[in-house]
């Protein structure tokens, strides 16, 4: 899988190669020659080899020297889930998995192999490189072939590469739209209840959390090109708008999915609706509950996208909030029925994605003071009652959020109770253990102790 000198690799990783042994005493990254005919390329893929020697992203340790850490290719080798994901498709659950659905072999299945591989065609390709190496660097950095030599130059700015094919993840709209695209999915590579009955694990994300769990092979850094960990809300501003486009982008796969054959998708709907286990009637905390918006046993929308986002947007842009309330009320109403009419979802989803949409824009440029990030933080937490009912992917969204806005709080301002919430909130995360005995009114005492710890 390492890079090994060949006559079929490009230029730069021979030259790095020779320079290995220097990378320590020198600041230079890389080869700073280029050749025009380098930029030749763009928009072909180069597979990770390309960016695994020791003086390019393969250093063994994080070098403080150099505008990027270097060793990154290390991180995301050893520690990265996503360098695995091509042999979640050769394991037994992947492989099962396949043949119920009649793909064939998982490793051969273009449906899989989108979400788990860098399965690009061939004609994309600039020289030949593995899909064992699974979700890798250009997955999430774009094609390569056109930046790989110019962009090791000293002082080489990251537009130029964008320019040259990079995909431009340092924006957090661009960033969370990437993530997506494989943790959400598309039009055309999905993951369905069909797919989840068959093994699949159901898809869920939160920005923030998972950028910390997968993980962070960068310096976190406010805005591009300004010094590392200059904001120390950063953790707040990245959940926000990966909140927001989530919401976007799952209204508009809500809207999609209006049309497909199979209708309703149950992959929309709370999972634990119809998972969850049965309880004699004094203990049923549904049957406590009361149904609110829906008529009594009708499988109720998975709004986990929003219960807690809504509470961002209620604190940062309280005008536009009721609106956006108020169309998603729709979606709720149309979506929570046995048998959810298309065309009354469809108009419901797109409007509420169009006010998304907005939003998303309004978000990316808000700043916040820490002041107002505390106040977040104990409006969702006193929000305990109705996330927690929401069901256990909403209780899910906000152990994260609750999470990302301690750790932003916590690194501003050393939290004087700091010990205490950083406890109540691995409480919290341990309440989601076992979903199908997931338990609200458990969940929501778990948040008022984050709460009074705040205090
Ligand atoms: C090309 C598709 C793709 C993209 C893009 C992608 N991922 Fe993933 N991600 C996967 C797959 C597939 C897995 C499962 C890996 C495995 O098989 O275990 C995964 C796993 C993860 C995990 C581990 C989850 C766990 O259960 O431990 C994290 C965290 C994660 N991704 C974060 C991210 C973040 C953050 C981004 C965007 C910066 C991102 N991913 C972009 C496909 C992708
Ligand atoms: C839309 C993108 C997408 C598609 C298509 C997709 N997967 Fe995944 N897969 C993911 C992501 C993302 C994860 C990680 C989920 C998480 O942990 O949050 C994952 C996780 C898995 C896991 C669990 C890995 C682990 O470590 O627990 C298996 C197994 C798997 N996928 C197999 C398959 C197979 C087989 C197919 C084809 C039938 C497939 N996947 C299609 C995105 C996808
Ligand atoms: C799952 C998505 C994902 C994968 C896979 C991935 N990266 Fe990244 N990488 C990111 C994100 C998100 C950032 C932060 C945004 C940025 O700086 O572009 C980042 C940042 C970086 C940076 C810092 C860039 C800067 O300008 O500060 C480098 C260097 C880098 N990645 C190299 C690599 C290399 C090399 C690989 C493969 C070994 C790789 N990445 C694989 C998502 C990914
Ligand atoms: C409207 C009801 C409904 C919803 C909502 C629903 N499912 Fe299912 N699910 C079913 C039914 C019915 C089956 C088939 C059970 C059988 O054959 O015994 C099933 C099967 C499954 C299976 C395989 C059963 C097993 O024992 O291994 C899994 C796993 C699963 N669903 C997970 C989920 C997840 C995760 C979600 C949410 C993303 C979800 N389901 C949403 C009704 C639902």
């Amino acid at each position: 899988m390492n890079a090994k000198p060949s006559p079929k690799l490009p230029r730069p990783i021979l030259c790095a190669l020779a320079l290995a042994a220097m990378a320590a005493a020198s600041v230079s990254i890389c080869c700073a020659q280029t050749h025009p005919a380098e930029t030749q390329g763009v928009g072909k893929y180069t597979g990770p080899g390309s960016c695994a020697s020791t003086s390019c992203h393969g250093s063994i340790s994080p070098r403080n020297d150099t505008d990027v850490l270097q060793n990154e290719y290390s991180t995301w080798i050893v520690k990265d889930k996503h360098s695995k994901s091509y042999q979640s498709l050769t394991g037994n659950v992947g492989e099962r998995m396949a043949e119920i659905l009649g793909l064939g072999k998982a490793e051969n299945a273009p449906r899989c192999l989108a979400c788990h591989a860098l399965n690009v065609p061939d004609a994309l390709r600039s020289r030949t490189f593995d899909l064992t190496e699974g979700v890798s660097c250009e997955s999430c950095h774009g094609p390569a072939a056109g930046w790989l030599g110019p962009h090791t130059e000293r002082d080489w700015p990251h537009q130029k590469s964008v320019a040259l094919g990079m995909y431009d993840a340092r924006d957090l709209v661009k960033r969370t739209e990437k993530c997506l695209s494989c943790h959400l999915g598309t039009q055309e590579n999905y993951v369905n209840h069909e797919m989840i009955a068959a093994g699949h694990p159901a898809l869920f994300f939160e920005l923030d959390s998972f950028s910390a769990v997968m993980p962070r092979h960068w310096k976190e850094t406010g805005e591009p090109g300004e010094a590392a960990n200059n904001d120390p809300l950063y953790d707040l501003r990245e959940m926000a708008i990966g909140q927001a486009v989530q919401l976007r982008d799952s209204l508009a796969q809500l809207e999609r999915r209006t049309r497909e054959k199979n209708w309703p998708e149950y992959a929309e709907i709370q999972c634990y609706a119809c998972h969850h286990s049965l309880t004699p009637p004094e203990q049923s905390w549904r049957q406590a509950t009361g149904y609110p918006g829906r008529q009594a046993g009708n499988p109720p929308w998975n709004e986990s996208q929003y219960v807690v986002f809504r509470d961002v947007v209620h604190q940062f842009d309280p005008q536009d909030a009721e609106q956006l309330a108020a169309s998603l009320t729709q979606v709720y109403k149309a979506m929570s029925q046995l048998s959810p009419d298309r065309e009354a979802v469809a108009s419901a989803a797109a409007n509420s994605a169009h006010l998304a949409d907005a939003l998303v824009a309004r978000i990316t440029l808000i700043s916040y003071e820490p002041e107002s990030a505390m106040q977040l933080l104990q409006k969702i937490l006193a929000d305990a009652d109705e996330i927690s009912a929401q069901g256990e992917q909403s209780a899910a969204q906000a152990a994260m959020v609750i999470q990302s806005l301690f750790v932003a709080l916590d690194r501003d301002r050393k939290l004087q109770n700091s010990a205490d919430m950083r406890n109540a909130i691995t409480a919290l995360f341990q309440q989601l253990d076992n979903p199908s005995v997931y338990e609200p009114a458990r969940f929501a005492h778990q948040m008022q102790q984050i709460n009074a710890a705040t205090r």
